[in-house]
Parts: structure tokens; C-alpha cells; sequence
């Protein structure tokens, strides 16, 4: 069943039903300002860190869900209704809401009234702007009253949601003409206050929830609204909101439209009062200006259509299946962009304040958005690298607006320094700027103690290097790249986190997947070294000892172990009961193509698909564990099917994908692929339940009570890995070094396909054709025809459009 449908050439996708499974949501701004948006218009803003500057509330895990957000109530009569139908819930006659490339839009009509609003973050500006046209369909003259609604939260947002005997003494507001303004601790530490907006003259407003709602209502029906009168209070204290109050009279077939402002406003320290206690507004009216008119708001509405049209060029795939190209072109790198933006702090689940930008996740996260904005990715690389320390770990996680690194989500997960050396190199193959690699960054954001920033790959290679464990694999440290794989940390304690909790310190707990993580990564900190004419023999005997070690104690007979625990007894492995085989090892150690020669790559990934196969996807182990291993820890809390526990952690199927291409088994990938691309699923929307658009961090395993069933949308890294596998991989444009890499892997039976890449300034239309029936193998090549040697496009300078041509064949064009 689907609630909605794909609108490719709006590249929007229009929700019918606002009854979704799930709120289905949608990201505005792209900078430094950002808001979330349920397809009922829920939702909250915040600039830059959702933790300490959150300007408006949202209340999680509610019942209903989804509540709070940008609300205007419309009352005609006596039906107050929505443009997005909550939170009144007054059945509309018409309802629509369109999330398009950060801007929604909410199109309702009621009783011959038809109102449309739009949401977006303007480029450049740290506000919401929320355009709303209100037309008169009907042939009677429309009295209306219009109401807004937003609700402040007191800026850092945990301490909102705890510190109640503070909280509810200090909410400030002040009010100016048609600005509602929220100034809650501005006289003292802070030097920002956010403002609401609307270019009219209003009738009344309200700044106190109380006063507007009234004590025993709710959003669905607040008191000031139901009596269509404001009662201008001015907020002292408890919860201070924000709701304009306009008369709008309409003729049959007039319209009126009207644009609201949602902005936040820093001022320099001897700035800030225009006189005493009164703040001052220079910027946020400078901000109001810019949107005063429809016309200025709809220039920069099309200045937000131009940017993404800008970025998505840069990979435009004509596969001749719809549902791919519109991953491809248009979902999938949308979300890596707000993965960019977002790593895992702020969704409808991540409550923002738990977790900032992850080392481990927004190294990963890179690889899906720096062909769309590779300076920021490299400002990004530069970041994250300044909270390595000086033996080449890292703090798991930094806040984005101080980018200090903490240990709040914990430390110690061996996996983390590898993850630079992977954006570093895909950062140098997208933009060939070697420079990076010279930059000057610090450990631990000291500046005394700084390298440039190939010394911390260096570091990054050499901490694995100097952490093996007895059978020469990598000590895992308090986990892997599965957080909830906890060998060393035997937790008895129920008020403990398995993350932060002191872990023995005296074990041997090894990871077969930092193993393949080490000899893949690893040979890319080697190319690097020759790059710079560094001598590598060292690093490759490192390499080499690793593939050797994985042979002799990671192989298990048809499969690669997992690990060996705290006491060297093998994880993952036929001898377990449960337990038996996982993903990630079978992900990494194909990727790196160890034991491809004696088949073990082949053998390994026909026992994912024998034991981890199902409908929906590759689950992450199995036999799923059914009772709580001490020695294992988080992993086996969880139920059977879910999560780490033999869930479809959608993050890792890609790594098989990926091994599946690098032995040429193009239908299985793509098949694989399609199994948890959500344009795929969009058919089984009620089983699924969470958006069609954007991939989900899991779906429910086939252990689990109900398979199929995903959750955790949006932020995961689900989303570059996607994007790698299917574009780099079946696809097969990889960019590389010395040029393009067209390698593509696909299904026997696909005939032509072409892409269209923009590479380094040039752009290269590529066509792949595939006459005999091949998965893998490029037969000829020829670019701007001239035939061509090997699979390398090269790099043939700025500006010019190139024409690709590829033949796919057995005879490899060596
Ligand atoms: C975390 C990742 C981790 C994954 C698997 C996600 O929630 O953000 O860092 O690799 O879970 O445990």
C-alpha cells in the first residue's frame, strides 16, 4: 500500500494521506541553520547544533507522535482547520503535502478555502521562511482569522527538557509590531535571540503558551483560536511561544499571501541592546527585508531549485528503470547531503542531544556527498581529523558548534582511525588536490600539538598497527564498527551504558572486520605513501602480515570468523550455537579481496546469501542470539531480528554488494540493492512504514516478529554506502587518481545504460553497452572516439563535455 507517490520531474515525492505509517519527514537548510519537517508540518529548528541551539521545541516519543512544529490555524466560521491537518486534524477536503530538495510544501483545502505553505531555509540566511497563500475557491465572501503558532525552546535543548525549576522563571520575549522576538537569557551569557515574523500588520499575537492554549487545551485546539481572539500576552516566564493573529477577508477568487520569518540573530558582544533591555534588531530586520515580498521569497526559492540542480549533476544515471534512476538521481544524494549536515544528531528519533558529528560516521558519511561539495568536504576532513589524538585514536564523536571532540557516546572503538584514511583518499580521487594531505591540523583541537594531515593518516595506519592482538588481528578496544559488539565490557549493570562503561582493559578481544577494514584502508595509506614518494615496504609488510593472519585464524571453512572474544574463543564461527556467521567480516574481508585467489571471497559470500539472505535484505548475523551473552554485550540485548541482533542494519548490506562486483556478480548485487532501496519498497509502504524516499537504518530482520518492518530513517550511513555501491560499483563510475574508473557490474540482462558525470570540471557522458550479456568487463572504451586503453577515462582538463562510449565484454581491454 503507498501514501503517496514519486513526482520525478518536481523531484518531490507527494504525500495523499497524511495518515502515514510514521511521520514521514523532510530536512530544510543546507548551511548553518537547519529545521526539521513532518509531513503534518511537525517538527523543530535549530542553528547548527541541535543540542545547544535549539530554537524551537518538539516533544519526543509523544503520544500522539509528532508534535509541535509550525502551526497556522485557519478558522472559518466555526471549523478551525490546517493547511497540514494537524494538529486541529479537521478532515480537509483536499490534502497534500510535497517534500521536495529542502522545502516542503502543504497544500489544504477546506470549505472552498485553499491554502498552500511553503517551508524552507533560504541559502545563506539563518531563518525558516514560511510562504502562505490562502485563495478563496468558494462564491461567498471569506472572513477568516488566521493564527501562527510556534513554541520557543529555551535555547540549550536539554536542559530545556530537565531543569524545571530554572526553566520555568526565565522566558523572555518582546514584541514589535509584527515581530514576536525570544530573547530567554540574551542579558547574560548568550548573544543570540531568534524572532518570528510576518510582513502585515497583525491583528494580535500571544507569547505565552498558557495564555494561547489555555490550561486544559491542546494544539489541536487552542483556546485563543477557538474564540478567534489573541489576548496579547506578553510572556514572563514559563513557556514562552509565538502566534501572530491575522483578519483576512477575502472576496470569491482572492488570494492572499503572506510570508512568516523564523529566524535567529547573533549579535557582536557590544552590540547588543539598542537601548537598556531592549535588544537589538538590526539583524533580524535586516533578515525580514530579504523576504518582505512573494516575489523576493520566490527568487529565492528558485536560487534553492538552481543549487540542487547544480549539485545533482553531478551524477545523472538513465538506467531505464525509474525506481533506480530516482535514487540515483535524486534521494539518494539528497540524503547524503543531510547525513553531511546531520551525522546522527537530529531526527524524529535522535533527539540531537545524545550525539554530535561521529568520527567513525562522518569519515564514512564523506564518501556519499564529496562529489557535490568537495570544498566543504575537505573543510569537514580537516575537522574531524583535529580531534584524533596523538596515537592515532579519537574522540567517537565532537559537537558541530565548537568541533571539540568528547567521550559523551564513548571511546575506545579501534575501527575509528581507519575511517580517515577512507575520506582522505575518496576526497583526493574525487578533486586530484593532493594538498589536503599538507595541511596543518591539530590533536585534540591543541594547536601546539599539530602535524600535517598525512602524519595523522600515518597515525590512523599505525595505531592498528601497534594494537594486535595474539593472532595478529586488531584488538577490537570497546567495539568495531558494530557499537554493540562489546567483548571487553561484561556488563551486569542495567544503568549502564554498554558505550561509556569502563571496560577490562586485560583482554584479547580481536575484530576480523577491522582486519579487512586495516588491509583495505591500508592499501590506500600506501598509495598515498607513493603519492609522496614515501618508501612503503614497511606498510605493505603490515598489509601483508594482516592478509596472512586472516587467512591462517580468521577463515572459519566457508566463511570469515567474526572475532575472537575476551578470552580467544572464536565469534562467528560453526562452533557457536548462535552467533554463527555475520556480516560485517564477510563485507569487509571481500571487499579487500583476501583469499580471492583460493575462493575464499566466493565461498563467503554464498553463506551470506545461504544464511543471511531474506526478503527484505541481509541480515547482520545468524543465528540471531536469544538469551544475553555476557561476553558479547549489547548485541545480544536485543531482541531476535532487531537491530544488531540479526536485524537488517542496511549500513553493511552494501559492503556485500560491493564484494559481490569485485568477483563480478552483478545480478546478485543488484539485487541485493534493490531489496533495501526504498524507491523499491515504496509498494509495501504499511509493512515498511517509514519513508519511501530515504533509506533507513534497519529493517527487521527475518528473526525478528515482523520482518520487514524498518526504522530509524534518514541519518545512517546506509546513505553514502548506497550511494558507493550502486554508483561506483554497479554502475561502475568510480572516480580515481589518475581519472574516471569505469568498471560497472551489472545485471546479465540490462543492455545500455548511460551516465552523465561531472569529474574534475569536465563532464563525461558516458554510454555503457552491454551486447554480450556480461556482468563485468569493459571490452572497449572509447573517449571523444579513440579507442582507449584499460578502464581509466582520464582526467582531460576543465570545462569540456566528453563523450564515453564502453563496450562490456568477456576480453577485458587490458
Ligand atoms: C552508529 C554507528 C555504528 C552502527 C552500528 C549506528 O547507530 O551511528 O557508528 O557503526 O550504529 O552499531
Amino acid at each position: 500500500m503507498k501514501y503517496g507517490r514519486f513526482d520525478d520531474n518536481a523531484r518531490e515525492y507527494v504525500i495523499e494521506d497524511p495518515r502515514t505509517p510514521h511521520p514521514w519527514i523532510n530536512y530544510l537548510g543546507n548551511e548553518e541553520f537547519f529545521g526539521l519537517v513532518s509531513n503534518t508540518a511537525g517538527g523543530y529548528c535549530f542553528y547548527k547544533d541541535a543540542k545547544f541551539r535549539r530554537l524551537t521545541r518538539y516533544r519526543y516519543n509523544n503520544v500522539p507522535m509528532d508534535v509541535g512544529g509550525r502551526y497556522y490555524y485557519i478558522k472559518d466560521g466555526e471549523t478551525v482547520w490546517n493547511p497540514g491537518w494537524k494538529p486541529s486534524q479537521t478532515e480537509l477536503d483536499h490534502y497534500e503535502c510535497r517534500h521536495g530538495l529542502s522545502y516542503s510544501r502543504f497544500i489544504g483545502e477546506k470549505d472552498g478555502v485553499k491554502s498552500e505553505l511553503t517551508c524552507f531555509v533560504p541559502l545563506g540566511v539563518n531563518a525558516e521562511v514560511h510562504k502562505l497563500s490562502i485563495e478563496n475557491n468558494s462564491d461567498i465572501k471569506k472572513s477568516l482569522q488566521l493564527f501562527s503558532f510556534a513554541e520557543w525552546c529555551l535555547w540549550n535543548a536539554q536542559t530545556d527538557m530537565e531543569n524545571f525549576q530554572r526553566n520555568l522563571s526565565i522566558g523572555e520575549v518582546e514584541v514589535d509590531g509584527s515581530v514576536l522576538y525570544h530573547k530567554t537569557e540574551y542579558k547574560e551569557r548568550r548573544n543570540h535571540y531568534a524572532f518570528y515574523s510576518v510582513n502585515a500588520p497583525i491583528s494580535g499575537f500571544d507569547t505565552d503558551r498558557e495564555a494561547f492554549i489555555g490550561m486544559y487545551n491542546g494544539f489541536e485546539n487552542p483556546q485563543a483560536v477557538m474564540e478567534g481572539a489573541s489576548r496579547n500576552s506578553v510572556a514572563h516566564g514559563w513557556s514562552p511561544v509565538a502566534s501572530h493573529y491575522l483578519d483576512v477577508e477575502l472576496e470569491p477568487g482572492e488570494t492572499r499571501e503572506l510570508v512568516f520569518v523564523l529566524g535567529y540573530v547573533e549579535n557582536a558582544e557590544d552590540a547588543k541592546w539598542e537601548s537598556k533591555g531592549v535588544i537589538n534588531k538590526a539583524g533580524a530586520k535586516r533578515i525580514i527585508r530579504k523576504f518582505e515580498t512573494v516575489e523576493k521569497v520566490d527568487a529565492a526559492l528558485a536560487d534553492l531549485a538552481d543549487y540542487w540542480d547544480r549539485l545533482l549533476a553531478t551524477y545523472q544515471v538513465n538506467s531505464g528503470d525509474e525506481k533506480t534512476d530516482r535514487m540515483v538521481n535524486i534521494w539518494n544524494p539528497y540524503q547524503c547531503m543531510v547525513t553531511f549536515n546531520m551525522s546522527r544528531s537530529a531526527s524524529f528519533f535522535e533527539s540531537g542531544i545524545g550525539r554530535g558529528m561521529g568520527f567513525r560516521d562522518s569519515n564514512q558519511d564523506l564518501i556519499g556527498f564529496v562529489h557535490q561539495v568537495p570544498e566543504r568536504a575537505k573543510q569537514r576532513i580537516l575537522d574531524i581529523a583535529a580531534t584524533q589524538f596523538e596515537d592515532g585514536s579519537a574522540y567517537h564523536q565532537y559537537q558541530p558548534l565548537t568541533k571539540r571532540g568528547n567521550a559523551d557516546i564513548g571511546a575506545n572503538f579501534n575501527d575509528d582511525p581507519l575511517w580517515l584514511i577512507l575520506s582522505v583518499s575518496a576526497y583526493i580521487k574525487e578533486t586530484g588536490d593532493g594538498s589536503i594531505l599538507d595541511e596543518t591540523v591539530p590533536y585534540d583541537n591543541d594547536d601546539s600539538k599539530a602535524t600535517d594531515l598525512f602524519e595523522h593518516l600515518t597515525r590512523s595506519f599505525n595505531f592498528t598497527v601497534n594494537h594486535l592482538g595474539p593472532h595478529g588481528l586488531p584488538l577490537i578496544g570497546r567495539a568495531d564498527w558494530n557499537d554493540c559488539l562489546n567483548l571487553n565490557c561484561f556488563s551486569k549493570d542495567p544503568n549502564e551504558s554498554f558505550q561509556t562503561t569502563e571496560n577490562q582493559t586485560d583482554g584479547s578481544a580481536e575484530s576480523l572486520m577491522i582486519a579487512g577494514e586495516f588491509v583495505l584502508y591500508g592499501r590506500e595509506y600506501i598509495r598515498l605513501c607513493t603519492l609522496r614518494d614515501i618508501d612503503t615496504a614497511a606498510a605493505q609488510q603490515h598489509v601483508d602480515a594482516m592478509v596472512e593472519s586472516v587467512k591462517v585464524h580468521g577463515w572459519d571453512g566457508d566463511w570469515f570468523l567474526r572475532a575472537y572474544d575476551y578470552y580467544g574463543r572464536k565469534v562467528g564461527s560453526e562452533e557457536n550455537e548462535e552467533g554463527k556467521i555475520f556480516i560485517e567480516s564477510q563485507g569487509f574481508c571481500t571487499m579487500a579481496g583476501i583469499g580471492r585467489e583460493e575462493g575464499l571471497c566466493e565461498k563467503a559470500l554464498d553463506s551470506v546469501a545461504e544464511r543471511l539472505l531474506c526478503e527484505h535484505g541481509i541480515v547482520l548475523n545468524n543465528p540471531a542470539f536469544t538469551e544475553y551473552v555476557l561476553e558479547y554485550g549489547e548485541i545480544s540485548t536485543y531482541p531476535a531480528g532487531y537491530k544488531e541482533n540479526g536485524g537488517i542494519f542496511c549500513h553493511n548490506n552494501p559492503w556485500i554488494m560491493i564484494g559481490e562486483t569485485k568477483i563480478g556478480r552483478g545480478d546478485r548485487a543488484y539485487d541485493y540493492w534493490k531489496r533495501i532501496a526504498p524507491a523499491h519498497r515504496e509498494e509495501i509502504s504499511e509493512l515498511h512504514r517509514m519513508e519511501p524516499y530515504v533509506y533507513s537504518q534497519m529493517i527487521a530482520g527475518k528473526d525478528a516478529f515482523r520482518p520487514g518492518e524498518a526504522k530509524n530513517s534518514w541519518l545512517t550511513g546506509t546513505a553514502a554506502w548506497n550511494w558507493v555501491a550502486i554508483s561506483q560499483y554497479i554502475l561502475g563510475i568510480h572516480p580515481d587518481y589518475d581519472g574516471l574508473r569505469i568498471d560497472p557490474c551489472i545485471p546479465k540482462d540490462w543492455k545500455e545504460y548511460t551516465v552523465t558525470r561531472r569529474f574534475r570540471g569536465a563532464e563525461y557522458r558516458i554510454t555503457v553497452k552491454n551486447p554480450n550479456g556480461v556482468s563485468k568487463g569493459v571490452f572497449m572504451l572509447l573517449v571523444d572516439g579513440d579507442l582507449t586503453k584499460g578502464n581509466i577515462v582520464p582526467v582531460l582538463g576543465e570545462h569540456g563535455v566528453h563523450e564515453v562510449e564502453v563496450i562490456l565484454g568477456e576480453k577485458t581491454n587490458g
